[in-house]
C-alpha cells in the first residue's frame, strides 16, 4: 500500500508564504512522488492552495470540519463546503482541538461521520498525554478514542485514516521511538481489523515531531503507513525529504 504523508500547517501561513511553499512542493514532487502527499491548510487558504496545486499530485486537506451539515452554526465550516474546494482529507480530533476546544470522543466521531458522508476522508487523531503514558494507560486511551469513531461509523470504518499522535510528542521535538510507535500502531491495527472484519487495510499515520532525520526509521515500521507532519511541513525541503523517505 502507498504511504501517505500529510502536512498539518496548523494556524500558520500567509498568501505569500503559501505561494512559495506550495510551488516548491509541486516542483519537488514532479514525476512520481511514490507515495500520496497532502497539505492540510487553514480554511481561508483552501481556494489559494487548490489553485496552486492544480495539475499536480499534491492533495488538499482541511484541519477540522463541522459535525452539522448547514445552518445557524456561526464560525463553522461544513464538509460540503470543503468538498467544493477540492478537499480530499480533513483532520478530525486533533489533540489541540480536543484540548483547547473541548472536543469529546463522541463529537470527533460525529465529525468523522460528516466528512465521510460528503466523500471526504477523515484523518482521525488519537493519542495519549504524558501523564496517561506514565500511568500505563496508553492502550486504554487510544482504544477508547478509536472505539467511539468505530461505533459511530460502522461499515464505513475502512474508509477512515487514523493518526497516532502521542500528545507529548507534538511540537516538542520529542518523538516516540520507532518501537514505541509501532507498538501502539499494532494495537490500533488489531482494533481496526476486528471492526472491519476483513482484510482491508486502513492507513495508520504517525504524528509528533516527525522530521527529515527521523522519518525513515519511523516509516520502516510494519504498521506505520505514513506521517502527519506539523512543524516540518512548513519547510519545503524538510517536507520533501519526508516524502522521499516514504517511497
Ligand atoms: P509536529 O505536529 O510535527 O509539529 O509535532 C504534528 C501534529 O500535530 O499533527
Amino acid at each position: 500500500m502507498k504511504k501517505l504523508i500529510a502536512g498539518n500547517w496548523k494556524m500558520n501561513g500567509s498568501l505569500a508564504a503559501n505561494d512559495a511553499l506550495v510551488r516548491a512542493l509541486v516542483k519537488g514532487m514532479e514525476g512520481d512522488a511514490g507515495c500520496s502527499v497532502a497539505v492540510c491548510v487553514p480554511a481561508p487558504y483552501l481556494a489559494q492552495v487548490q489553485m496552486l496545486r492544480a495539475g499536480s499530485a499534491l492533495e488538499l486537506g482541511a484541519q477540522d470540519v463541522s459535525q452539522h451539515s448547514e445552518g445557524a452554526y456561526t464560525g463553522e465550516v461544513s464538509a460540503a463546503m470543503l468538498k467544493e474546494f477540492g478537499v480530499r482529507y480533513t483532520i478530525v480530533g486533533h489533540s489541540e482541538r480536543r484540548q483547547y476546544h473541548c472536543e469529546t470522543d463522541a463529537l470527533v466521531a460525529e465529525k468523522a461521520r460528516a466528512a465521510l458522508a460528503a466523500g471526504i476522508t477523515p484523518i482521525v487523531c488519537v493519542g495519549e498525554t504524558l501523564a496517561e503514558r506514565e500511568a500505563g494507560r496508553t492502550e486504554e486511551i487510544v482504544k477508547r478514542q478509536l472505539a467511539a469513531v468505530i461505533h459511530a461509523n460502522g461499515h464505513c470504518i475502512s474508509e477512515i485514516i487514523v493518526a497516532y499522535e502521542p500528545v507529548w510528542a507534538i511540537g516538542t521535538g520529542k518523538t516516540a521511538t520507532p518501537g514505541e510507535a509501532q507498538q501502539v500502531h499494532a494495537v490500533l491495527r488489531a482494533q481496526l481489523k476486528a471492526a472491519t472484519g476483513h482484510a482491508d487495510r486502513v492507513h495508520i499515520l504517525y504524528g509528533g515531531s516527525m522530521n527529515a532525520a527521523n522519518a525513515a526509521s519511523l516509516l520502516a515500521q510494519p504498521d506505520i503507513d505514513g506521517g502527519l507532519v506539523g512543524g516540518a511541513s512548513l519547510k519545503a525541503a524538510d517536507f520533501l525529504q519526508i516524502v522521499r523517505a516514504a517511497r
